[in-house]
This record gives structure tokens, C-alpha cells and sequence, in this order.
């Protein structure tokens, strides 16, 4: 996305459409007495009037000024009340303001970044950010196996007007914002392939080939390499398969070298059928989304190779398809983890924890300074908090708060359940040191509580549940179906404030 930030008036700027915000159905417009202005906001409070549009967050509408204005469209969006997360419904708004554009074929968009919020911290850059962010993810579509799809979509180009005084710090917040947008783009494409095209092998491809591009070092483990490592709880996933499973590590160094890294852990199962303990026909229908964890992995560290952090980032996708086939892991097979802790795999479904019990236990070896984890990991999730929120859990209070914040600042809402030592008990074998899964109960808990035996106490760890907010399953007016990166802005964000605080 191009974008220019102008100090010209919004009414004097040229643009296929013009994206004015409203609250209480009131235009958020510069205070002027001209009578371009006054022409523009009668049209505008004519078109509420004539429509009923509401300006709740997210809902947008627009109309052809027929040259009575030197832009072709008006385009209205809604923000709702101004209590509501700021960063979600500027997203989601100029969210679909995007689609409404693919539609009607507009290439050019300008705005007055000019937007009240109830939290006095939220600054020009940030509005921008998230305009950026939300245009960005609504003009986006999967199109590559659409035989209709003719060539790409007409790129946008954003003009910001009415920029005063802060000018330099917008071009940097215009500029961060887009190369996390394009990161997350490119990513995106990725994420909605379809099994069939994504195993475990052509991940690692993609992301060997994106981290010499970007300048990560990479190393990707297969078969071989992990059965000597120890690695058996990943490779008793995708032991049913014939995808070999891979583990892929992408580090970046840091301006400053010497500081503990932070290590971002994805699960990347490419497909989950459930393996013997299988799933049903229904429930096997988003499966290839089952990735999304290492895939929002992937592009926050492409991300962070790109905007270049202070801190050490280390990213770790342990990818694996779970199949049912004739060498698959049975129910009541025991298996000894990296970490040397054995595993009664009670259920062949619960296949997600297996792929990061090995993960986190290689990633508590760098003395970290904090590990977290995405994992599109139990259905209970989706109970709990539906697909507004990931889940959030770990083992230290500090970690899980800064990550609600950046969640907050980036509309990747996360909501802590509890990780009492009262679960503890829920998964404890007569065969082995732990089995992998509780009798039904606080399903995600019990994954948190899995997940955690792999951590040393002493490394602060926070495991995200994204299995209700990694894909769209119907299209939305902000967003098409399909990945979603979700905890992608959220990670990159987090890893920025880190820096502020240090
Ligand atoms: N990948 C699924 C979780 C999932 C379900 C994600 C629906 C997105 C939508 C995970 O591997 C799984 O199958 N979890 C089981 C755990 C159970 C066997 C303890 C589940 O949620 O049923
Ligand atoms: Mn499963
Ligand atoms: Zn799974």
C-alpha cells in the first residue's frame, strides 16, 4: 500500500473516495466555515438521513458525489462509541471500507486521521497504524485457485490530509504499518493453502526461502535429525502421515546480541483429521487451519527481521500433519518427549500439545527471557470466549498482562483463564509421567496445564488458545474468510514495548 501524508485540507485532496468517520451519526469533519465544506457536510447528513446508517463500529456506507466534489466516492464508517477497543473498530471499520472498495474498483483513498478515542494515550500514529492494518487485511482475498480471479486487485494508495505538525512521526508509524500489513499479506497467502498443498516440507520451503530474504538464520530439522534429538512426541504425530514432520527455528539477532531472546512457538499441524481418535466429517472441515499458530509465527518474525527490534527473537514452528495411516500412534502409546518427560497418548487428537511439548522444551534451552506460544489447540476454546478473544494463559501475571495490552493496541484480543495447581492432577497417568488429555472438563486449561510441565518454572511463558480467532469461516464486511494471522500485530507490538520499557 502507498501511502502519502499530506498537510493539505482533506477537501483538497484528490482521491478515488474519501473515508470520513462518524460517531453518533455525526461526520468527524475539521471545524471550517467554507462552503466546500458546508456542501459536503449537508450531502453527508442528507445520505444518514435518507439511509438510517447508525455509525455503529464497523458499518460503512457510501455514495457517488457526481462531481460535486473532486472525489468520486464518499464513504462513510461508522466507530460506534468511544469506549468500545479503539484499535478492533478502527480495524474492523476501515476494514470493510476496503472491501466496499474492492468492489467498487477504487485504487485511492483519503482520510483526516483526526479521530477522538476515550484513552488520552492513543496518538495520530497509532490511528494511523490501524488504518493501515484494517485496509490492508479488508482488501485482502484469496485468490489463487479462484479461476475468476483476473490478475491483482488495484493496489490502494492511502492519503492522509489535514497532517499538522507531527508529520515525521506519522511517515514512520505509515511506514511500520505497512511493512507489518505486507508481512501479514504475504504470510496470509501461506496460511490458507489448502493441505494438499502445504505439508510440513513446502512450510519449511516458504520459510527458509522468506528468512534469507529478510536476513533470519534458519535451520529446519526433519525426520532424521529430530528421531536422534529425541524429538518423539512430534514425530509420534506425524508418524500416520506420509508428510514427514519438520522443525523449523528462525532467529534474529537483535541490534543488541547479548540480550536473552524471546521465543515465539507455533503450532503447525498442516492438517488434523485427528489421527486414530478421529475427528468427525464436520469437524475435519477447517483443518488445514490448524497451522495458524506458526504461520502468525512466521510473519511476526518476518515482521521483526523487517522493522529490526533491539532484542533477540527466536521463532520455532514444529510442523507436523496427523493422519490416521497404518503406522499411526494408537491410543495408549506411551512416548518419551525431548525433555525426557513421558507421554500417554490417551487421544490421538490432542495432537497439538504433543508438536509443543518438544517445542518449548528446545525453546527453554536459550535461557530465554520469555517464551510464548500460539496454538490453534482445543475446541473448548471456541466455548469459552467464541471468536472474539484467544485464551491466554501461563506462569507469569507480568507476561500475561503486557500481552492483553499489546492485544488491546493491535485488536488481537486475548483473555486469561486460569492455570490453577488445582488441574494438575486432571492429567496424571498409571503408565507414564503425565497423559495427554483430562476426562472433557476446562479442556483449554487442561492444555495450558499439559503445555506447562515443559517449562522450567523460573522462564516466564504464556500460551495463547487461537482456536476460535485464526480463520473466518463466513466472510465478514471487514474481512474475507479464511486466516486470519491473528497474534501476528499482537507479538510484533508486544516485542516493541518490550524495547520501550528496557
Ligand atoms: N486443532 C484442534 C482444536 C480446534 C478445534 C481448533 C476446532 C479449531 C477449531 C485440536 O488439535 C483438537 O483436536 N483438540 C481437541 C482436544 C481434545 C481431544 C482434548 C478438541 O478440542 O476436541
Ligand atoms: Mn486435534
Ligand atoms: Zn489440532
Amino acid at each position: 500500500m502507498k501511502i502519502r501524508i499530506e498537510t493539505a485540507p482533506l477537501l483538497k485532496t484528490k482521491a478515488d473516495a474519501w473515508l470520513i468517520f462518524c460517531r453518533k451519526n455525526q461526520p468527524l469533519l475539521p471545524k471550517a466555515s467554507d462552503s466546500a465544506m458546508q456542501k459536503l457536510e449537508k450531502m453527508i447528513r442528507n445520505w444518514i438521513a435518507d439511509t438510517g446508517f447508525k455509525s455503529r463500529a464497523g458499518e460503512i456506507t457510501f455514495f457517488p458525489s457526481r462531481e460535486a466534489l473532486p472525489s468520486r466516492f464518499i464513504m462513510l464508517g461508522g466507530l460506534g462509541e468511544k469506549e468500545a477497543c479503539a484499535a478492533d473498530v478502527m480495524i474492523k471499520t476501515a476494514g470493510a471500507a476496503a472491501r466496499a472498495m474492492r468492489k467498487l474498483k477504487i485504487g485511492s483513498v483519503a482520510i483526516s486521521a483526526d479521530v477522538d478515542t476515550a484513552d488520552p494515550s492513543v496518538t495520530p500514529g497509532n490511528i494511523l497504524e490501524w488504518i493501515v492494518g484494517g485496509l490492508s487485511t479488508g482488501h485482502y482475498r484469496f485468490g489463487k485457485f479462484l479461476s475468476t480471479e483476473n490478475g491483482r486487485p488495484p493496489a490502494i494508495s492511502l492519503i492522509v490530509a489535514d497532517a499538522r505538525n507531527s508529520k515525521k512521526k506519522l511517515l514512520s508509524a505509515a511506514r511500520e504499518a505497512s511493512v507489518l500489513s505486507e508481512t501479514v499479506t504475504m504470510v496470509r497467502d501461506l496460511a490458507n493453502l489448502p493441505a494438499n498443498e502445504a505439508p510440513p516440507r513446502v512450510i519449511a520451503q516458504h520459510a527458509s526461502a522468506w528468512a534469507k530474504k529478510f536476513g533470519l538464520s534458519c535451520s529446519v530439522l526433519g525426520p532424521r535429525e529430530l528421531k536422534k534429538k529425541g524429538c518423539r512426541a512430534l514425530l509420534a504425530v506425524a508418524q500416520g502421515s506420509d508428510h514427514d514432520a519438520r522443525l523449523i527455528t528462525l532467529k534474529y539477532r537483535g541490534r543488541n546480541p547479548r540480550l536473552a531472546p524471546v521465543i515465539l512457538v507455533g503450532k503447525t499441524i498442516t492438517f488434523d483429521t485427528g489421527g486414530l481418535s478421529l475427528k468427525t466429517a464436520k469437524g475435519m472441515e477447517w483443518m488445514k487451519y490448524d497451522k495458524c499458530g506458526g504461520m502468525a509465527v512466521l510473519a511476526a518474525m518476518i515482521a521483526v527481521a523487517r522493522l529490526r527490534p533491539n532484542n533477540p527473537v527466536i521463532g520455532i514452528l514444529a510442523a507436523a500433519e496427523n493422519m490416521p495411516g497404518g503406522g499411526a500412534t494408537r491410543p495408549g502409546d506411551i512416548v518419551r518427549s525431548y525433555s525426557g518427560k513421558t507421554i500417554e497418548i490417551l487421544n490421538t487428537d490432542a495432537e497439538g500439545r504433543l508438536v509443543l511439548a518438544d517445542a518449548l522444551a528446545i525453546a527453554a534451552e536459550y535461557k530465554p527471557a520469555a517464551i510464548v506460544d500460539l496454538a490453534t489447540l482445543t475446541g473448548a476454546c471456541i466455548i469459552a470466549l467464541g471468536h472474539v478473544l484467544a485464551g491466554i494463559m501461563g506462569n507469569n501475571a507480568t507476561l500475561i498482562e503486557e500481552l492483553k495490552i499489546a492485544g488491546e493496541a493491535t485488536g488481537d484480543r486475548v483473555w486469561p483463564l486460569p492455570l490453577l495447581p488445582d488441574f494438575d492432577d486432571c492429567i496424571r497417568s498409571d503408565f507414564a509421567d503425565m497423559k495427554n488429555i483430562g476426562d472433557g472438563s476446562a479442556g483449554s486449561i487442561i492444555g495450558g496445564v499439559f503445555l506447562k510441565r515443559f517449562i522450567p518454572p523460573n522462564v516466564p511463558w504464556a500460551h495463547l488458545d487461537i482456536a476460535g480467532t485464526a480463520h473466518l469461516e463466513k466472510e465478514k464486511a471487514y474481512a474475507a474468510s479464511g486466516a486470519t494471522l491473528f497474534g501476528t500485530r499482537l507479538l510484533v507490538e508486544w516485542i516493541k514495548q518490550r524495547e520501550v520499557r528496557e
